[in-house]
């Protein structure tokens, strides 16, 4: 019997990565996978609604007034109520601590909009226009302690134009990162598989 993964994902806002994932699964371009959970910090993140319209099960784990640690107790002990082997940061924008890496180590990743080790932290897409790059691109990785930091899995490249804007950059990275997340993940969890 094929063994089946389970991933669970933590938003802060928009989502879309989280549709990519959510769609690519749905039709089975990340084979032997389900998505059992959505949680997100913010309990107005746009994506809570995304998730619902496809019949995901989400939960809201507010950051706010929260300790960091206290908070990612919360966040870790549902991971594990819904099974979660591998979870998947999709714009969640709050810094996981040591326990919460400790918990997953090995099986957290995240999408960052630049090629990585370029450019880590927030506003990428600047970052990345201020520098006058002619080439950027997103990266999928497994999340450390280190900020942006942890090793590699994938990555895509894309063009800077002297015409591009943040926003102009910012799309044309998303399609990518869409593109790039669902096979990242694939790849993960097939070499997990393999162990
Ligand atoms: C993406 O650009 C991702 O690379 C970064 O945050 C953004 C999240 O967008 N980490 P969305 O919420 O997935 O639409």
């Amino acid at each position: 019997m094929t063994k089946r993964s389970t991933i669970g994902i933590l938003i802060s806002g928009r989502g879309s990565n989280m549709v990519a994932l959510a769609d690519a699964l749905r039709e089975g371009r990340v084979p032997d996978t389900e998505l059992a959970v959505v949680i997100s910090d913010q309990p107005q993140a746009a994506g809570l609604a995304k998730a619902k319209e496809r019949g995901i099960e989400t939960l809201v784990i507010e950051r706010r007034g929260r300790k960091r640690a206290e908070h990612d107790r919360e966040v870790v002990a549902a991971l594990k109520a819904h099974h979660v082997d591998l979870v998947c940061l999709a714009g969640y924008m709050r810094v996981l601590s040591r326990e919460f890496i400790e918990a997953f180590r090995g099986r957290i990743l995240n999408i960052h909009p630049s090629l990585l080790p370029s450019f880590p932290g927030l506003d990428a897409q600047k970052q990345a226009i201020d520098h006058g790059v002619k080439w950027t691109g997103c990266t999928v990785h497994f999340v450390d302690e280190t900020l942006d930091g942890g090793p590699i899995v994938a990555q895509r490249v894309v063009p800077v134009s002297d015409e591009d804007t943040v926003e102009s950059l910012s799309a044309r990275i998303l399609k990518q990162e869409h593109e790039l997340y669902p096979e990242a993940v694939t790849m993960v969890l097939s070499n997990n598989h393999r162990d």
